[in-house]
């Protein structure tokens, strides 16, 4: 879905196509910029003027076929006041670059330097990230192109630097991010017909070919495993439920992992205790979590991080029908706790409560974190700016939100305690599956707490988050892949030798 766009780095003297500038609030250039420009004398400030454009951060002037200048389009952004421009400041103005030209623009040079100077590998790195998420459409079902459209398909994107083999290298590194990114947003989007657990488990199997162990397990081996709580989930379904464990070990030998769980519930049609018709279709995104994480282990081992890490994914699909499980029934999960389930569209906990419990025991991670399209009432507290952080450990909850920080995938800390714990207490069982709808977030990660033991875990609630996404410079697109950058950013600052 992203080969529409080229990415490439030249040297400044090599402008060509569509010219893309940047310029800060008082509209000054950098000095590769005013010497590329001086052909043109004041047209810049002229136009500026005229357009009420002032030069505020991610804002773009047009000028079309100025005189004199071999260019048929200048683009300048605004790059506002310049100081503590961050990283996510960086891939939000790459987003604007692409934003500003248009489908048909063919090549595009992109002068990649602000007023206060020229911009470090990294950085233009950064930019083109933001350029590539931009650009991103998931498209591969519609059949018309709109007319002059085609030309869409390969916008080539140069960014002009004093050393593009530098720019290039770092770029490299920050392409495996927006691959992961890319996966996962392409999953998401994915309908329910095509992307159901088997399908699933063969696109994650696709990592093998970047070095990673991919082990599928199906319903017999969870069975022999006793994962009672997540096959209960998959039983009304004629899609068979599967288990994906991924392995990358990038790290020191035989050190202990980093793990990552996602809910994949490929759809959710709440069971028995079934949804509401209206907005249902969003549930062919509730695998956002397995996306996230199928994504991420794609960025390791693409950048071939040195850490070793291990994803673990509960692909289900939970429908109604003769041999659904019902509200009432009692599972035994693999930890040998029972669960009463109360309802049925309380299954995103019961899937990850074998997981989590899987993971733990058998590879004894550094930390356990969870991503979960886990409850609608995580939207009522924090909206879709932040994703709920759910954790039994400080450490972690610093670090994860430090990477929220620097990614702006941002997350917030809710809390956690034997006062809720109680509630989910259960008449019949050792736990009940639903608590009612007060505190609805927080007794769904007190379930998922009782599977975790000792270690560091985290739970990211990311209902809001993932879908059905809030338009950025860098995502136009229903699912925003979220989740890839903030924990790819996580490993990098904390878990790499
Ligand atoms: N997948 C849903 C949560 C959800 C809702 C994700 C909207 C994304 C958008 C989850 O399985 C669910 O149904 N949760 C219930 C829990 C309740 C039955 C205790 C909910 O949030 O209503
Ligand atoms: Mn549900
Ligand atoms: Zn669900």
């Amino acid at each position: 879905m992203t080969d529409r766009l080229k990415i490439g780095f030249t040297p400044l003297n090599r402008v060509r196509g569509v010219l893309v500038t940047f310029c800060n609030e008082a509209l000054k250039f950098g000095p590769a910029t005013q010497k590329a420009l001086a052909p043109i004398g004041d047209l810049p400030r002229r136009a500026a003027a005229a357009d009420r454009f002032t030069g505020k951060i991610a804002t773009a002037l047009t000028v079309i076929a100025p005189p004199t200048l071999a260019t048929p389009r200048l683009v300048v952004i605004g790059t506002g006041k310049e100081r503590d421009l961050r990283d996510h400041d960086l891939a939000r103005l790459g987003g604007v670059v692409m934003g500003g030209v248009p489908a048909t623009a063919g090549e595009v040079t992109v002068l990649a330097e602000f007023a206060s100077g020229s911009l470090k590998a990294e950085q233009i790195a950064q930019m083109a990230l933001g350029a590539r998420l931009r650009a991103y459409r998931f498209d591969r079902y519609k059949t018309k192109r709109k007319e002059g459209d085609e030309r869409a398909e390969k916008v080539e994107l140069n960014f002009a630097c004093p050393n593009p083999a530098a720019a290039e290298r770092a770029w490299r590194r920050v392409e495996s991010i927006a691959d992961g990114v890319v996966m996962a947003r392409d999953l998401v989007n994915e309908p329910a017909n095509v992307l159901y657990p088997a399908e699933f488990a063969r696109r994650a199997s696709g990592l093998r070919k970047l070095g990673v162990a991919v082990e599928v397990l199906d319903i017999t081996a969870m069975r022999k495993l006793g994962m009672g709580a997540l096959l209960g989930v998959g039983q009304g379904s004629g899609h068979e439920s599967k288990l994906v464990i991924m392995r990358w070990n990038g790290g020191k030998r035989g050190a202990n992992p980093v793990a990552f769980v996602g809910k994949g519930v490929c759809f959710d049609t709440g069971g028995i205790s079934i949804k509401p018709a209206a907005g249902m279709e969003d549930m062919k995104g509730d695998m956002a979590g397995a996306a996230c994480v199928v994504g991420l282990m794609h960025t390791l081992a693409a950048r071939k991080a040195r850490v070793n890490a291990v994803g673990a994914i509960g692909l289900v699909e939970n429908m109604p029908g003769g041999r659904a499980q019902r509200p009432g029934d009692i599972v035994t999960s693999m930890s040998g706790q029972t669960i009463e389930v109360i309802n049925t569209d309380a299954e995103g906990r019961l899937v990850l409560a074998d997981v989590l419990h899987y993971v733990n025991h058998r590879f004894k991670p550094k930390f356990m974190i969870n991503l979960a399209t886990l409850t609608g009432a995580i939207m009522v507290a924090l909206g879709q700016e932040y994703a709920g952080l759910f954790s039994n450990d400080d450490k972690l909850v610093e670090r994860l939100e430090k990477a929220g920080k620097a990614t702006r995938e941002r997350v917030w800390p809710m809390p956690l305690g034997p006062e809720y714990d109680k509630m989910i207490d259960s008449k019949f069982a050792d736990m009940k599956n639903s608590a009612g709808r007060w505190a609805g977030s927080i007794t769904a990660a007190q379930f998922l707490q009782r599977f975790v033991g000792k270690t560091p875990w985290a739970h990211l609630d990311i209902a809001g988050t993932a879908l059905g996404s809030p338009q950025t410079d860098i995502n136009k697109s229903w699912s925003s892949g979220w989740g890839v950058r903030l924990l790819d950013q996580l490993v990098a600052d904390y878990y790499e030798r």
